[in-house]
């Protein structure tokens, strides 16, 4: 079984798939840790966020393993990888690995803004997850607080609202639900409900 999640910024869609992947017993990739891993590639080479050929190099150098989750989490890497993450041929050099770890033979599930629309098309449960960006903007803040980094709610909005812009308005594979995907907004629902309704979801899904 292959499950696809989708949405945007802290709408929950990392968490929601670790617990779907810890309940079926499947692995899990978190897409966004291969667009921050791009952009800090590239921040540590010294070379610019839209240079186009290096973060296409970059991105082909990555290993699907091993990620520094310590340095990739923080807030000015999730804005970075958002510009690395426009630019197509960084897109196309890292579509292989996500398919490829998406035909892993039991299944798996899978994070991102692309997932359902571009990488596993085929898979058996799409779910686009949202919030108000007010409700995200909370999630992060707290998210961030607990990593200690220093917190500016109103920073935080800001960025979440330009994120929001800058993925769901860029030409290749922009943020957007499958026309097959399930929508879950979880601005009033705690980790627990969230979870309850995913699960809801996948159980219909895979009904005969
Ligand atoms: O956790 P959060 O949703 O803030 O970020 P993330 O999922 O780690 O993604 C960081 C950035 O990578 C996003 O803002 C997107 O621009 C980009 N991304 C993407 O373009 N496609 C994906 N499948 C996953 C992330």
């Amino acid at each position: 079984m292959i499950i696809a999640i989708d949405g945007p910024a802290a709408s929950g869609k990392g968490t929601l798939a670790r617990r779907l992947a810890a309940h079926f017993g499947l692995p899990h990739l978190d897409t966004g840790l291969l667009y921050r891993a791009t952009a800090l590639a590239l921040i540590d080479a010294g070379r610019r966020l839209d240079d186009e050929a290096a973060a296409e190099a970059a991105a082909r150098g990555l290993a699907l393993t091993d990620f520094d989750e310590s340095r990739l989490r923080g807030r000015e890497m999730g804005e970075a990888a958002s510009l690395v993450a426009v630019m197509p041929r960084v897109r196309a050099a890292l579509v292989e690995a996500q398919r490829a770890f998406a035909a892993r033979p039991d299944g798996a599930v899978l994070d991102g803004r692309d997932i359902g629309t571009v990488i596993a098309p085929q898979a058996d449960v799409k779910i686009f997850v949202t919030a108000s960006p007010e409700t995200r903007a909370q999630r992060r803040a707290l998210e961030l607080a607990r990593r200690g980094e220093p917190v500016d709610y109103a920073a935080i909005l800001d960025d979440v609202r330009k994120r929001d812009a800058r993925d769901a308005g860029r030409a290749v594979a922009p943020l957007l639900a499958a026309a097959d995907a399930a929508t879950l907004d979880t601005s009033a629902l705690d980790i627990e409900g969230a979870f309850a309704a995913a699960l809801a979801i996948v159980e219909r899904a895979r009904k005969p």
